[in-house]
């Protein structure tokens, strides 16, 4: 069977930690999608159409990475479009608490082929967050190695 991945989050901005699992995604399925979600509770640094643009390029080479967006229940955009899994990152048992509520409620809500899979952070970026990074930078600390190069000279600008 062909597997089609959806790697979902604000990616706002996408970091190390994103990075690390979207390459590892990519080794594990035939296809994943880099699904930039809008998350309404939290302000953004970037635009929509600016994270998908920089993710694109970023994933320029990988041929079966692509990017998309989507709104709205995460449930129905994976069902609308024929994934077979849904990939997230753990970082620390705070995560595994959140993720096992959203995989679970999810799992009411996916078509039945669907199934969430968790994949551990490298422990070199188990404390990074869009956020913590955003913070830092924009009270003038260095984030290099945090984000990817491409990022920080957006972030940069
Ligand atoms: N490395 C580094 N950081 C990571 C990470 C990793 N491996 N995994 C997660 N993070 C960070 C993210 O950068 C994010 O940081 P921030 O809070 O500082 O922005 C944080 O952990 C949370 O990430 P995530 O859980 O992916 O949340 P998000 O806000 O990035 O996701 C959506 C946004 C849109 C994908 C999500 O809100 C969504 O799915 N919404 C749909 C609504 C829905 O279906 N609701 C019902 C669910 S049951």
């Amino acid at each position: 069977m062909r597997t089609k991945a959806l790697y979902s989050g604000s990616f706002d901005p996408l970091t190390m930690g994103h990075m690390d699992i979207i390459t590892r995604a990519a080794k594990l399925y035939d296809e994943l999608v880099i699904g930039v979600g809008v998350n309404p509770s939290k302000a953004s640094m970037f635009t929509l159409e600016e994270r998908e643009d920089m993710i694109r390029e970023i994933f320029k080479d990988f041929d079966n990475v692509h990017v998309d967006h989507f709104s709205g229940l995460l449930a129905d955009y994976v069902n609308q479009n024929d994934f077979n899994v849904v990939v997230r990152g753990l970082r620390s048992t705070t995560d595994f608490d959140y993720e096992i509520q959203m995989a679970q409620m999810n799992d009411r809500l996916f078509n039945d082929t669907v199934e969430t899979v968790f994949l551990m952070t490298d422990p070199q970026y188990s404390y990074i967050s869009s956020s913590v990074v955003k913070e830092v930078f924009t009270l003038g600390g260095d984030v290099s190695g945090l984000v990817p190069d491409e990022i920080l000279k957006r972030m940069n600008r």
